[in-house]
């Protein structure tokens, strides 16, 4: 029996997210390599005449008016019926890390909006626990060295992602050695760091629902309570 590859399971789940999106409604849309299917799946279903999407990066918003999407800014909408997005990690209870593109703030800005955040991601994505992906934040520069210490102070080894400027301007720090037991807590610690703009931990807002793609399909997956 041939193995899928992980683009044929990203494909999948892009494709099976096409359910959660209603032709007449704006829809706010992530950031990687699954989400690009996941455009393409959409312009191919709905056309050019899909009511639009609001866009958590400028690499996004380049693929959906390559297809003639219109683009709209977040304050040009009060609401967002679906947010549709990948994931770094993600736990059986819906919590992930996210920011392997850069793109965090934006995402979790726009997740916040949204009514439903679908996560789409190939098995491979889907961990007990969190914290073997190094955990993006994005932080001023003038604060860099400050964030490092604090990092320091919790455990964390940050270091500095080369050659990368987010669509905000600043920098990218990816945190190794974070023991992550509780998610929500470490996400709120973070929150109160001065010079850390986003860190990707989703876990206070994570997932809704998870399109889970494997070997023998896309399974559907709701939050489980953790032990
Ligand atoms: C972008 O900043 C990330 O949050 C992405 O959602 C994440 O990196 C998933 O990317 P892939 O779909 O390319 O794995």
């Amino acid at each position: 029996m041939t193995m899928k590859t992980q683009n044929e399971l990203k494909k999948a789940v892009a494709h099976a997210a096409l359910d959660y999106v209603s032709p007449g409604t704006v829809i706010g849309i992530g950031t990687g390599s699954t989400v690009n299917f996941f455009i393409d799946a959409l312009a191919g279903r709905f056309g050019k005449g899909f009511s639009g999407a609001v866009s958590s990066s400028e690499a996004t918003r380049a693929r959906l008016e390559g297809h003639g999407i219109r683009v709209l800014d977040l304050n040009e909408v009060s609401s967002l019926s679906v947010y549709i997005d990948g994931a770094d990690e993600i736990t059986p209870d819906l919590c992930m890390i996210k920011g392997g593109g850069g793109a965090l703030t934006r995402e979790k800005i726009i997740a916040a909006v949204a009514k439903k955040f679908v996560c789409i991601a190939d098995a491979s994505k889907l961990a007990p626990r969190l914290g073997c992906f190094p955990l993006p934040l994005e932080v001023l520069p003038m604060a860099r060295k400050h964030v490092e210490r604090e990092l320091a102070r919790l455990g964390g080894a940050a270091s500095l992602r080369g050659n990368f400027v987010t669509d905000n301007g600043n920098l990218i720090l990816d945190v190794r050695d974070l023991q992550i037991t509780n998610p929500r807590e470490l996400e709120t610690r973070l929150n109160q760091i001065a010079g850390i703009v986003c860190n990707g931990l989703f876990a206070l807002r994570g997932a809704d629902v998870l399109l889970l793609g494997e070997e023998d399909g896309v399974s559907v997956r709701t939050p489980q309570e953790s032990a």
